[in-house]
């Protein structure tokens, strides 16, 4: 928390919970603040030889006896000839309507690092097994940017962090626009091209070993940003600016595990 910045004004699902290391299982735990949406929860584990099955519980509160609902029930399964994961809701004792996900990536005997990422009405779960990109980072754009193109960048916030960028440049590699969080002011703002910036106003999301997600929607005249999930205005570009834009370029104390476009 930098100096005079009032604790007052962030709100309780911007708490940050210490990781856990090596947990007995079962391991249950409260969710500070809840799980509003923008929340993510980052597993990493490995998969015994012989499992059957594991599960993560998000639920509506940890007594033994009556059962808490469980809002989202996310079981991996191994035991079969197609291993798969089974979603579902436990409600007053119910079990409903499962929703099942065949092919998963998860497999005995692996390592696995599982991201939950809350929005709204829904969760995503994202199986990062990528290995990490090399940053600095970029991908072209040979088409320019067009309304209902999206660009999505998942990653990890380094220790002692300075900055991170997202460029987007133009085929004579000028910069219309950038996105850059800077750890040193924690501020996230958009960068022109002659350095002036708009700050967004939002809490900082981005934070030394934790993941973010930042998800950039192009439409009609500009460019929604949303952060982990969570809806962040938006900026704009007229449309001939975004469709002769080339490349898209991330840096900075980062280490990636996703970049979509
Ligand atoms: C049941 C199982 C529960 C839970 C549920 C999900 O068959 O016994 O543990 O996984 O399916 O629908």
């Amino acid at each position: 928390m930098s100096p005079g910045e009032n604790l007052d004004l962030i709100p309780d699902c911007f708490i940050l919970q210490p990781p856990v290391f090596h947990p007995v299982i079962p391991y249950v735990t409260t969710i500070f603040g809840g799980l509003h949406a923008g929340k993510m929860v980052m597993l990493q584990g490995v998969v015994p030889l012989r499992a059957h099955r594991f599960q993560v519980d998000f639920q509506c509160g940890c007594s033994l006896h009556p059962q808490p609902d469980i809002a989202i029930h996310f079981n991996p399964r191994f035991h079969t000839t197609k291993p798969h994961v089974i979603c579902n809701t436990l409600h007053s004792g119910r079990w409903q309507r499962e929703a099942r996900w065949p092919g998963v990536a998860l497999q005995r005997g692996a390592s696995f690092l599982i991201l939950f990422l809350f929005g709204n009405e829904e969760v995503k779960p994202f199986l990062l097994q990528s290995p990490r990109l090399q940053v600095p980072c970029s991908r072209a754009l040979p088409r320019g940017l067009w309304p209902g193109q999206v660009i999505i960048v998942r990653g990890l916030v380094l220790q002692e962090p300075k900055e991170f960028t997202l460029s987007l440049r133009d085929e004579a590699t000028r910069t219309p626009v950038m996105l850059r969080a800077s750890f040193t002011d924690r501020t996230l703002a958009w960068v022109s091209p002659w350095g002036c910036k708009k700050l967004i106003s939002a809490p900082f999301l981005f934070h030394p070993q934790r993941f973010f997600e930042v998800l950039l929607l192009c439409q009609e005249g500009g460019l929604k940003l949303a952060l982990n999930g969570q809806p962040l205005g938006s900026t704009s570009l007229d449309q001939q600016t975004l469709e002769r834009l080339r490349e898209v370029r991330i840096s900075g104390s980062i280490q990636l595990y996703c970049v979509h476009c």
